[in-house]
């Protein structure tokens, strides 16, 4: 009952608000068809990733956990012409119906698609010297969600944010003794930022067509 409620409601904001339009729609409709798990941001999320890295002026954005895109294609639109875009997918299947998303809505040019482990990626640009990031989003397999946070905090600079999703997951983040790697992640994740008097944050809950969850963000303030 309440999530029907909170769906139509998210159906009358993505309407209202024009959240949804050709580039967009047809991401939904080839991840669908290739099979992707329906997992991505609602829209009316993937439009507040957009106005975030928008208010933060990013011109340098990390996605770890591409999927077919979707977020993707939110974050990119917040960049400015000179901007980039790295995106990280483990499973090649996924990148590949991105890879197509991202073209057809204009992104062949600024978005990078990396395959593999996240991890691998991002020992990869730190190897390459990648300059630091301004925007940061967190997407991926939960279980690394600490290692995740760990490795913006030091590719970062002070100003950038760092938003890292599903840290709710229907209210068990609450429980201390879950055993829910997932959710051991995202807790280890929530620690760090407690810990870290490098970082600023906090943690939202959300329902919507996506059920009860939630997200986490956080500004590097040194
Ligand atoms: N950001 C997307 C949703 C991502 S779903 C959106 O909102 O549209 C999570 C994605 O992370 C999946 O595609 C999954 O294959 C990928 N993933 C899982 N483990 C990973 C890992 N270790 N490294 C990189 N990607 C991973
Ligand atoms: C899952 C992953 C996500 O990124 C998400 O937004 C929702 C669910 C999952 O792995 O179940
Ligand atoms: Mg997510």
């Amino acid at each position: 009952m309440p999530e029907q409620l909170w769906t139509e409601v998210d159906t009358y904001f993505t309407d209202r608000l024009s959240l949804a339009d050709e580039a967009l729609t047809g991401a939904l409709a080839a991840s669908e068809e290739a099979g992707l798990p329906g997992i991505n941001v609602a829209p009316n999320q993937g439009k507040l990733l957009q106005l975030l890295a928008e208010i933060q002026g990013a011109r340098r954005i990390l996605e770890i956990g591409t999927l077919g895109g979707y977020s993707t294609i939110w974050l990119a639109r917040a960049l400015p012409a000179d901007g980039s875009l790295i995106t990280l997918e483990y499973a090649p299947e996924h990148a590949a119906v991105a890879r197509a998303n991202l073209d057809r809505a204009g992104f062949a040019e600024r978005v990078d698609i990396r395959v593999g482990p996240a991890l691998d990626s991002l020992a990869r640009l730190a190897e390459e010297g990648t300059e630091p990031f301004d925007f940061v989003f967190i997407d991926a397999d939960k279980v690394n969600n600490p290692n995740y946070l760990a490795w913006a905090l030091d590719h970062t600079r002070p100003g950038s944010v760092v938003v890292v999703d599903n840290v709710v997951r229907s209210g068990a983040v609450k429980d201390a003794e879950s055993t829910d790697p997932a959710i051991v992640g995202t807790r280890a994740a929530l620690d760090l930022l407690a810990a870290e008097p490098r970082l600023s944050g906090t943690a939202v809950q959300t329902v919507g067509s996506k059920g009860y969850d939630g997200f986490a963000l956080a500004r590097v303030i040194s």
